[in-house]
């Protein structure tokens, strides 16, 4: 008798085990706990046995009936747990189609910076870096603009300490680059920068800019024009109307101011490119490198030639994007950014 408990304890518990729902479950409890079951006939049978056998059959049935009754409730549970339709409390139903989660994507921003990247790249220019915690050396004395010189207000920057700054143009990894490496020197390098300005719909206190630099032996301002006209009509379109205008910076000489025809009012003048503008909004500063900046990087400028770039981002992405105010790009409402 004992030797059929056993067996019974293992068929039982087999039979609970590999049930996958409540209906099989129930199944398995009337076979095996139910009235008519074999363990029941067992039970009740104790009466007929020697008092011997009647004292270890019915401690070893009655075990087994508690093991198993234990079994059955552990079981319930997790199938209960596990689903609506596997028992009495509504649970999770895997059968539903998933919930997908709203996936976000690159800002703006940073796919305009990536394709100036890549136009650029075409063109040659590799890419290089630099911090935007400056010192005043690679943001201005090195860039031409000696303690005092009257530029060095214009740019309204921000000082952490008297010669610690945050970088209000990308002009400093010129220096940078040019003080680690032998020219020729082809680069780009996006970033952002900082301005103590006031904001408006194009001004902001942080923005980005791409700087470029070229340098090499016979570097002219056409190589210049070439290569902004091209970059420019990559970037939006062959029939884009580009203009350059003298302007200063000192860092260069000559220097130009690049324009571009404003989309928006098409060249009336509008809140956005300003209505003194005559319709062009300013979207770069260029020029052909200082003798002086050669200089302070110890580049031959009898030998060695170059030009420089500076271009707005915000700007770029603005005209390109027909976004009327640069506000936008920073507000973090996904109404605006899921449009690109
Ligand atoms: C410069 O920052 C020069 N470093 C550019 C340069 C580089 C000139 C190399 C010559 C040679 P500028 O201050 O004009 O120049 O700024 C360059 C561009 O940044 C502007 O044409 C404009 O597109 C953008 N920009 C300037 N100020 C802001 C601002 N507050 N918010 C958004 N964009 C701005």
């Amino acid at each position: 008798m004992i030797e059929r408990l056993d067996a019974l304890e293992v068929e039982a518990a087999r039979t609970m085990d590999v049930a996958r729902d409540a209906l099989a479950l129930e199944e398995a409890r009337v076979r095996w706990l139910g009235r008519k079951s074999e363990l029941t006939q067992i039970l009740r049978g104790l009466k007929d046995l020697s008092p011997a056998e009647r004292s270890t059959v019915g401690a070893r049935a009655n075990q087994l009936r508690e093991s198993l009754e234990r079994r059955y409730d552990e079981i319930r549970a997790r199938l209960e747990s596990e689903g609506p339709g596997n028992g009495p409390s509504p649970g999770r139903d895997l059968t539903l189609p998933g919930r997908a989660l709203p996936r976000g994507h690159e800002h703006l921003i940073s796919q305009v910076l990536d394709e100036v990247q890549t136009i650029f790249h075409g063109l040659g220019f590799t890419l290089a870096e630099g911090p935007e915690v400056e010192d005043d050396r690679h943001n201005f004395d090195a860039l031409n603009m000696p303690p005092g010189h009257p530029a060095r207000a214009a740019t309204d920057t921000f000082y952490l300490r008297s010669n610690i700054l945050l970088r209000p143009h990308t002009s400093s990894v010129q220096i940078r680059t040019m003080e680690s490496r032998k020219p020729p020197v082809r680069i780009i390098c996006p970033g952002r920068v900082y301005r103590n300005e006031a904001v408006d719909a194009t001004h902001h206190f942080e923005f980005h800019q791409v700087e470029g630099l070229y340098v090499d032996e016979n570097v002219a301002m056409s190589d210049l024009k070439g290569t902004l006209d091209t970059f420019l009509k990559a970037f939006f379109g062959r029939s884009t109307e580009i203009r350059f205008s003298p302007s200063f910076f000192p860092f260069v000489e000559p220097g130009a101011q690049v324009e571009i025809r404003c989309f928006f009012c098409g060249g009336k003048g509008c809140g956005v490119c300003g209505p003194l503008s005559g319709g062009w909004l300013e979207v770069l500063g260029a020029g052909m490198v200082h003798p002086n900046v050669f200089r302070a990087v110890g580049y031959d400028p009898e030998r060695w030639t170059g030009f420089a770039f500076g271009a707005g981002i915000e700007r770029l992405t603005m005209l390109r994007h027909g976004v009327p105010d640069l506000r936008l790009f920073y507000e973090s409402d996904v109404r605006f950014l899921h449009q690109f």
